[in-house]
């Protein structure tokens, strides 16, 4: 079960390393996520490297542009073969819907399956004082519940979010829309830079639909006894 519930963060810059990850952990896990730093290090090759080994891609540029731009952006992740990609939810309703009418005429004009789209919320960095300077003065909780809102509003599937918001979300959003999380750490793990982690057992106990870890795999000496812990 885990192996379809477990996203595989491949935070590296070069193809080389790339692959090593995906020899070690294709046979166990299903999704990969390509994320800002492998992506603009290597590129679209990173990409089909994931799919060269029959495994999903979980785009991860977190798009945040002008509706028009974001619409087109969506288009290419769509011709990228990706199985996963989000949005900013703070570009706001239109933009958002942008994202699914560009991705959905693609996928339609391909004859595939439309990518599944999130919404980053609040970025798990920022804080209450943090987002006072950006002139939000709201909880960082309050402002994730805003916009996981609007993100279903405008046609997203779901949205990510760290182990504290689960709960709110699922409860307010309903069961159908998507709750991907990272900032998971096995029991016993070290917490690297994320400030509010749980377990996997956790995460998915508070009704996440899919958990994003890196590092505690990744760096693991045995990524492989570290995935059947799991
Ligand atoms: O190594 P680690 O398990 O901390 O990796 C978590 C991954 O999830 C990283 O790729 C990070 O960029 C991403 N992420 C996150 N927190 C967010 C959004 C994305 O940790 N709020």
């Amino acid at each position: 079960m885990i192996k379809d519930k477990l996203i595989i963060a491949l935070d590296v810059n070069t193809l080389k390393e790339e692959e090593r990850l995906l020899d070690i952990l294709s046979p166990h896990v299903q999704v990969f996520k390509v994320g800002m730093e492998l992506f603009y290090s290597c590129g679209a090759k990173a990409i089909d490297l994931v799919k060269k080994y029959d495994k999903d891609v979980f785009l991860d540029l977190k798009f945040h542009d002008i509706p028009n731009t974001v619409y087109a952006a969506s288009k290419a992740a769509v011709k990228f073969g990706v199985y996963m990609f989000n949005v900013h939810a703070s570009g706001g309703l239109e933009m958002m819907k942008k994202a699914v009418e560009g991705a959905e005429e693609e996928s339609e004009k391909l004859g595939v399956a439309r990518p599944k789209i999130l919404g980053v919320t609040v970025l798990t960095s920022m804080d209450k004082e943090a987002l006072k300077k950006t002139g939000i003065n709201k909880s960082a909780q309050d402002q994730v519940l805003n916009l996981a809102g609007l993100a279903k509003e405008a046609g997203l599937d779901g949205v990510v979010a760290s182990p504290e918001e689960i709960i709110a979300i699922r409860k307010s959003a309903g069961k159908d829309f998507l709750i991907v999380t990272p900032g998971v750490r096995p029991e016993g793990s070290e917490a690297d830079d994320q400030k509010r982690v749980a377990t996997p057992k956790e995460a998915f106990q508070r009704g996440a639909d899919y958990i994003v870890m890196g590092r505690p795999i990744t760096k693991a000496k045995d990524p492989v006894k570290m995935l059947e812990a799991i």
